[in-house]
């Protein structure tokens, strides 16, 4: 058993997130993870109305009795989604945390609060970790510039993120970014955190509602294939080497504004990627720790080869380390 502030804050048996994913984070996955005694998160936006997370929350709760969150991102956009009615879905749906990522929690705290829910927001730099543990989230998830998804614009890895982070936030703190095995979770622990967010690692999951082959793709890939679009426009976004994140980028290097990449990088092409498993019909998220990734396991064989081999790690090959001294190399 790995207990840290954060199990016992957020009332999860393992110190695991299943972070938000936009097509990905649905009841199945969600209630997998959580079944398993990690957190699984719904993703919000992924319905295509309040009162279709209304009926998703509903049959998540139907497939596990164990603590499951949801997502709620909040992006730059020209006709905002009511984030209003989707918060108040999530209270009367009674779940009791929400994973807050892209912008200023403040606004919704209040009200989640109010309803008992415990807030894990999410972001990429220690300032906006610090405001948010200011305004009075519950806690931060910190993502690292190897992460699938928005990283931010300071380019800066988890293995300087977490430790800057640890330093200033007392709130429970997971890192997310990167990780994919037991090996993550355990120097996760030793940079600070009291747990670990996993995106890429989920969604090559057999209970991953995504095409077969995008996880079989995801197993091909190495650390090595993934692209920063956006770059130009402010707004990065970690995604998979393709045809059409490829043809983004080099768009953006000659120039282009995000009118002329805008049929490119729809969210109906992305989705039909991973409903119809047509690699290069559009963008999709997929972090560097592609590279590390090898099987499409159950979430539960996942989470529990990640808690055996982080214990492993632990009282062995750490231990030997400073007790055996110079007589074993870890
Ligand atoms: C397919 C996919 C979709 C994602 N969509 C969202 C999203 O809608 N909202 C969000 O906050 N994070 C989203 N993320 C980011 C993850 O929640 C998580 O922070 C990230 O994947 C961590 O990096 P990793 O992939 O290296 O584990 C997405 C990630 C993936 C892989």
């Amino acid at each position: 058993m790995l207990r840290t502030r954060f199990t016992e804050v957020f009332g999860v048996e393992h110190p695991i997130v299943q972070g938000g994913m936009m097509w990905a984070g649905r009841a199945e996955l969600a209630a997998a993870v959580s079944q398993a005694g990690g957190l699984g998160i719904v993703t919000g936006l992924t319905q295509p109305t309040p009162a279709a997370l209304r009926e998703e929350i509903a049959r998540t709760r139907d497939l596990t009795d164990k603590p499951f969150g949801v997502n709620l991102t909040i992006l730059p956009s020209i006709s905002p989604p009511p984030y209003a009615e989707y918060r108040q879905a999530i209270i009367d749906g009674g779940v009791k945390i929400v994973e807050i990522a892209g912008g200023n929690p403040a606004t919704h705290l209040p009200y989640l609060k109010d309803a008992g829910i415990k807030v894990l927001h999410k972001c990429t730099s220690v300032k906006h970790a610090v405001k948010a543990q200011q305004v009075g989230v519950d806690g931060i998830s910190i993502d690292g510039f190897e992460c699938a998804g928005h990283p931010g614009e300071n380019d800066t890895p988890g293995l300087v993120l977490i430790p800057a982070a640890a330093r200033e936030i007392e709130i429970p703190m997971i890192a997310s970014g990167g990780f994919a095995d037991a090996r993550g979770l355990v120097a996760a622990l030793a940079l600070g955190a009291h747990g670990v967010n996993m995106g890429t690692r989920f969604l090559c999951t057999a209970e991953s509602p995504v095409a077969q082959v995008v996880k079989e793709q995801i197993v091909a890939n190495s650390e090595l294939d993934t692209q920063l679009i956006f770059r130009t426009m402010g707004n990065t976004a970690r995604v998979a080497d393709n045809a059409i994140s490829r043809r983004v980028v080099e768009i953006e290097r000659a120039g282009g504004t995000f009118d002329d990449v805008r049929d490119l990088v729809a969210g109906a092409r992305g989705r039909k990627v991973f409903e119809d498993g047509d690699l290069d019909a559009g963008i999709w998220s997929a972090g560097q720790c592609q590279g590390l990734i090898h099987d499409i396991p159950t979430c539960a064989d996942l989470i529990a080869r990640m808690v055996r081999e982080a214990e492993e790690l632990i009282t062995g090959r750490l231990t030997n380390a400073v007790v055996a001294g110079a007589g074993v190399r870890p």
